[in-house]
């Protein structure tokens, strides 16, 4: 899979963009400034908080704060044994909520993002995701990325080569933060052209919130793991999702499969956007037609009759008159 097939299988050309656009130094942009400022402000309450003299997580005791971790450990149990959870010094914690993490939680408590957080539903690849409420008592998703170095190695390829990302530190932890930006402004871009992913509620550092997938006992199956009674147009519905990101969104997906599309309302969400890269990315081509290639494998999975060819020729072609762009993201009903 690479540059060959890609030849083959495309008739279009798409060179004259990629000079278009150079790397400027960017500059902060207002919300980032804002936040700078509010870091500022926030971090030394919050660190003096910290100390174990002026007592260690004390603002853990605060009212909102108590019930958050209560709740928390209350649900946890059935995850990660018997017994009530310590979450000063277990591996979870470590692992999810360090002390950066546990002020961008902080933040989206204070900023009325998020009112709790709940209990973890999914352990992915670099990224616990919780249960949690917004201050309506709507549930949401809160995607928590992993800062240990060892698991963003792999992260870098899809940052570098992409101008939206481009002139900032590479510091680790700036990665995670870039990342987390990027998979919040993929799922922007998505939903402003009116695809099914879900939809962006706000982001701090290392900390997704997103709309929810799923009822009150479990978040949505994936599509791998049921069984699709109609499949025709479950797969009709894919490759123009596939059509619109890269004809309109101008992105591939890059990591497109059945484990990262669920079965919600009975029909296929598309998530997992982090990896997405603009069309000029180097890789752009290899994983449209990787995301092409997955999307036929389950295609025939189902029994349908589909070729890779015209699978291609669909996605690059298909008329797409009547997809438009919103201004903003549509409101849930
Ligand atoms: N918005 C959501 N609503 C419900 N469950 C979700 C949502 N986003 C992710 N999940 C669950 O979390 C898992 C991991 O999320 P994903 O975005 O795929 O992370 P990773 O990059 O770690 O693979 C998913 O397989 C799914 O089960
Ligand atoms: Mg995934």
């Amino acid at each position: 899979m690479g540059s060959d097939n890609w030849e083959d299988l495309t008739s279009n050309t798409r060179q004259n963009r990629r000079n278009k656009k150079k790397n400027r130094s960017r500059k902060p942009t207002l919300e980032e400034k804002e936040d700078t400022e509010f870091y500022e402000k926030q971090s030394e309450k919050f660190l003096q908080d910290l100390e174990p003299k002026s007592g260690r997580y004390s603002w853990m005791k605060e009212d909102r704060h108590k019930r958050m971790f209560r709740d928390i450990e209350s649900k946890l149990q059935g995850v990660v044994g018997k017994g009530s959870y310590d979450w000063v010094d277990r591996r979870v914690f470590d692992q999810v909520f360090d002390r950066l993490t546990l002020m961008s939680l902080y933040k989206l408590m204070k900023t009325g993002v998020i009112d709790t957080l709940d209990f973890p539903i999914a352990r992915g690849k670099e990224a616990h995701v919780f249960h949690a409420t917004d201050l309506d008592g709507k549930v949401v998703a809160v995607k928590i990325f992993h800062t240990s170095n060892a698991v963003f190695k792999n992260l870098v390829q899809y940052i570098e080569g992409d101008r939206r990302f481009s002139g900032l530190k590479r510091r680790h932890r700036d990665l995670v933060d870039i990342w987390v930006r990027k998979e919040h402004s993929n799922l922007t871009r998505l939903s402003l052209w009116g695809l099914n992913v879900p939809k962006p509620l706000g982001l701090h550092k290392n900390v997704l919130v997103m709309e929810y997938l799923g009822d009150e006992e479990s978040p949505s199956p994936k599509l791998r793991e049921v069984k699709v009674d109609d499949p025709g147009p479950v797969y009709d519905e894919l490759l123009e999702f596939l059509a619109v990101t890269w004809q309109k969104a101008k992105l591939a997906h890059g990591d497109f499969s059945p484990f990262n599309i669920l079965w919600h309302d009975g029909g296929p969400t598309v998530i997992d956007v982090g990896q997405a890269v603009i069309e000029t990315h180097p890789k752009a081509q290899e994983f449209l037609v990787r995301d092409v290639t997955r999307l036929v494998e389950w295609a025939e999975k189902q029994g349908l009759e589909v070729d890779l060819a015209s699978a291609m020729y669909e996605v690059l072609n298909m008329n797409l008159d009547h997809v438009v762009k919103s201004e903003i993201i549509a409101e849930e009903d």
